[in-house]
């Protein structure tokens, strides 16, 4: 009988950002984001959870080789964003505010071409250990 699984692939990395709307005054900024809106970044330890749903293949009994989903994590993300500031080094957040909710919308957006249509794929970003976002909701 066909069965569905979640598999789970827990990666990690580091960078700064800064938040900001560069159409709004200073202050607006500083009310809105605070200590995020620090001019010259911070830095996050980011702690990234790829999930796949899917039925065991047969002959291998894998939903997917977790060889294969951490090789596809790091080159679409970790060699991305890691050790980045992603305001200044990356093309995908020059205009877009790294918030965690863009980037988790980034990285899964990443991700999905990489991976077998037939598997669901949900991505849950930890910004800090209390705060962490998941998309698709
Ligand atoms: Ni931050």
């Amino acid at each position: 009988m066909a069965h569905k699984v979640a598999v789970f692939r827990k990666e990690h990395f580091n960078a700064a950002h800064r938040l900001y709307n560069k159409g709004w005054t200073d202050a607006q900024n500083d009310a809105v984001f605070g200590l995020c809106n620090n001019p010259n970044y911070h830095g996050h330890n980011y702690e990234l959870i790829v999930k796949l749903v899917g039925e065991p293949d047969p002959a291998t009994g894998y939903v997917i080789d977790l060889k294969v989903l951490s090789d596809i994590v790091k080159e679409e993300v970790i060699a991305r964003f890691d050790h980045k500031n992603l305001n200044l080094d990356t093309v995908e957040f020059a205009e877009l505010n790294p918030t965690a909710e863009n980037i988790v919308k980034v990285i899964h957006d990443l991700l999905r071409p990489r991976i077998d249509s037939k598997l669901e794929l949900t991505v849950r970003l930890y910004e800090t250990e209390r705060n962490f976002v998941e998309y698709p909701a």
